[in-house]
């Protein structure tokens, strides 16, 4: 198969941004300098995914982990993300981008969790790229969240035990109406999945590079592709049955 039209199967990249402590690190900058250049590193691959037209684009921009950073990490990080939700919101709303956001909101300040719900429902009608944001997430987190409510389902009787398969619990997952990602990549040279999309990523092309997240562009992200459309996706069943169906 050629490689173009691998690139229409490509609909879903998920993303785990690392790398941007090391970036400031190696220039003698604050930590939160390399937050700043990680901010125009992903809106300038927000522009290129509306170029080439991808479907859906899932960023990892805080784990549930990362609260165990030093507090004054943690607190410009969170500034950072109001005054970029503030100052990128038109124009993502412009692009036609689809804002949403996956993991526990409930205990970000007001403030943030107003910018979400704002943002979310600014760009709610938009059909252009979806573009996922992880944020207080873990792929752990949202298997038990997705557990509590097939239990809940359970108990009020509008499920019985038997009904629950892989279907179900997917859709309780909160990227229940996506597709699971085609494409995972992980800047940064760090070689794990770090409790991301954990459930999501089963059949997922994992690409790793050693580029830290603020140096990744659009060149880069083109190499990635490049990379996945070289890939021959199986999901179990032998080289000779796949190659059987193209041609
Ligand atoms: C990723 O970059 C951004 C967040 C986790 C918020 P890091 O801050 O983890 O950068 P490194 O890994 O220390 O270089
Ligand atoms: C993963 O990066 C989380 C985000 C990019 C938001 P980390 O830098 O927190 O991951 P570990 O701790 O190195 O696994
Ligand atoms: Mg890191």
């Amino acid at each position: 198969m050629k490689a173009t039209s691998k690139i229409t199967e490509l609909e879903h990249v998920a993303i785990i941004m690392d790398g941007n402590g090391r970036w400031a690190k190696s220039r003698r900058l604050p930590r939160v300098a390399g937050h700043r250049a990680g901010v125009k590193t992903l809106r300038n691959l927000i522009e290129h995914s509306v170029k080439i037209k991808l479907n859906t684009i899932t960023v990892y921009a805080f784990s549930r982990e990362n609260w165990q950073r030093p507090q004054s990490e943690v607190d410009l990080l969170m500034n950072l993300f109001i005054s970029a939700l503030h100052s990128e919101v038109k124009d993502l709303h412009k692009n036609n981008v689809k804002l949403n956001f996956i993991g526990d909101r409930s205990t970000f300040s007001g403030q943030l969790q107003d910018s979400i719900n704002e943002s979310e429902l600014l760009t709610s009608s938009n059909n252009g790229l979806c573009l996922n944001i992880a944020a207080n997430y873990s792929g752990r987190w949202d298997i038990v969240q997705a557990y509590h409510s097939i239990a809940k389902d359970i108990e009020s009787n509008s499920m019985s035990i038997e009904d629950v398969d892989e279907t179900v619990i997917s859709n309780k997952l909160s990227l229940a109406v996506h597709k699971d990602p085609d494409l995972f990549i992980r800047t940064g040279g760090e070689q794990r999945i770090s409790n991301y999309l954990l459930w999501e990523t089963a059949y997922t092309e994992l690409y790793f590079t050693e580029t830290l997240w603020p140096d990744f562009d659009a060149k880069q992200f083109d190499i990635a592709i490049d990379w996945f459309s070289k890939r021959q996706r199986r999901f179990g069943k032998t080289s000779e049955q796949i190659e059987r169906t193209q041609n």
